[in-house]
């Protein structure tokens, strides 16, 4: 295991704003979450220019959890990113993810049974099959663009081939998708509206295709979506339609981020690689965990405040927005030794990507894991040299840790 310097930032903490959206293109962002966490825990950050009202930023892990375990303090409804006002309309618009409890509890009794460890393990062959084809297709290339070529295609297959999204309509979904991933990065020439109009269009086409399975069931998840009862109720189709774009959204953003820090990381840390290429199958699930800390993919959730109250001993009014930022509590050092050492070993590995402690703790972690675990292990085996040319070209978020591109390099076929 090497060991990195803990990062640092000439910034002083009055001068750091998680609001502007050019603070996550800073090269220190590392560094400017460390100098949070040490001495402003929980800090007021304005929207720069947009009117709206800012935030606190939550940094450190055990209060990130505090907030996590007090959904009634701490409410979704008014929505989970800091940008939204709950004016624009969005993918996730209405889903189980800006629901409280008791709401909530009772969508997540419902389809919780279909994203289970034990649901999602028969999934394997099927995700094996989708990540073969797409290395069979990278087959004979050297140089690629990770991002777009493998690390892309790979969660939205898996996802349309798991919700029954047949063929012939896979191409226009991934247009839509392609307008709603980028949340109005300008280089993908979307603006906020368009994402929200494709939004839209996503879950009208949840919608119809949950008539469909209604009608003529099949052996996808839409189809057991559609069945799944709970003390005699069903979901209902404009649940389904939005449950749709949310999974899309979430499903899709994250695995990609995770996939394609994941060939940065091994390419920062080569003896990690050699590490893994010793015992494939047998460290795979431990690197899948640091894979996913490293990536951080959801940097926050932002909660609203239901009545006055204090975290970390600040003041919060009732109304205000409060963000967890998960991608500093996953470098929290009172959590993880030599956190910036990215080592496929650690044990215990507490990693929060896919929230901690509270009730929307990611639906899809056992989804997400099985798919980055089958592309690297696939990836590894056929490509054992892959390795990154350049630095993550990032998107321009502060909700996504989301990469735009990223060169790579193939490397030698195995076999
Ligand atoms: C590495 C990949 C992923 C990461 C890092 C991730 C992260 C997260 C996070 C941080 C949350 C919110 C937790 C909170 O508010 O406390 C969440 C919720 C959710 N995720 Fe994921 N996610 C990933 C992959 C997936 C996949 C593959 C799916 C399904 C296709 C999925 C579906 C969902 C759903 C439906 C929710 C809402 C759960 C609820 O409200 O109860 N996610 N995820």
């Amino acid at each position: 295991m090497s060991t990195k310097d803990a990062p640092t930032t000439d910034l002083a903490v009055g001068d750091i704003n998680l609001a502007s959206i050019d603070t996550f293109m800073r090269p220190d962002l590392a560094g400017l979450f460390r100098k949070l966490r040490q001495e402003a825990p929980v800090s007021w950050h304005q929207h720069p220019d947009s009117g709206k009202k800012g935030f606190w930023a939550v940094v450190r892990y055990d209060d990130i959890v505090a907030v996590n375990r007090d959904p009634a303090t701490f409410s979704n409804r008014e929505g989970v990113q800091v940008q939204f006002e709950g004016d624009l309309p969005h993918a996730a618009e209405g889903s189980m993810i800006e629901k409280d409890p008791p709401e909530h509890t009772r969508f997540r009794r419902l389809v919780g049974p279909t994203f289970s460890s034990m649901s999602v393990a028969k999934l394997q062959d099927q995700i094996r099959a989708r990540v073969t084809t797409i290395l069979d297709s990278l087959d004979g290339d050297d140089e690629i663009d990770f991002v777009r070529d493998f690390a892309t295609p790979l969660p939205l297959g898996v996802f349309y081939d798991l919700m029954g999204v047949p063929a012939e309509d896979q191409r226009r979904m991934l247009d839509l998708a392609d307008r709603t991933f980028f949340s109005g990065d300008p280089r993908f020439g979307g603006d906020q509206q368009g994402v929200g109009e494709a939004g839209r269009e996503i879950q009208a086409y949840g919608r119809w295709l949950a008539e469909q399975r209604q009608k003529e069931p099949k052996n996808d998840v839409m189809s057991s979506l559609v069945a799944a009862t709970i003390d005699g109720q069903r979901i209902s189709i404009d649940e389904l339609g939005s449950f749709f774009g949310l999974l899309g959204a979430a499903g899709a953003d994250t695995v990609r981020s995770s996939i394609s820090y994941g060939l940065r990381a091994f390419t920062d840390f080569p003896e990690q690689r050699d590490r893994w290429l010793k015992d494939l199958d047998g460290q795979a699930a431990n690197a899948t965990e640091e894979i996913i800390r490293w990536a951080s993919p959801t940097m926050h959730m932002r909660r609203t405040a239901t009545r006055d109250t204090e975290v970390a001993g600040q003041k919060i009014a009732a109304g205000d927005k409060v963000a967890v930022w998960f991608a500093s509590g996953n470098f929290d050092e009172s959590k993880f030794a030599d956190p910036y050492c990215f080592d496929i070993g650690r044990s215990p590995n507490p990693q929060m990507a896919f929230g901690m402690a509270g009730p929307h703790f990611c639906l899809g972690a056992h989804l997400a894991k099985l798919e980055i675990r089958i592309a690297y292990t696939e990836l590894l085996r056929r490509y054992p040299k892959v390795y990154a040319t350049g630095p993550v070209d990032r998107l321009r978020s502060n909700f996504i840790n989301g990469p735009f591109a990223l060169p790579a390099r193939l490397g030698p076929r195995n076999g």
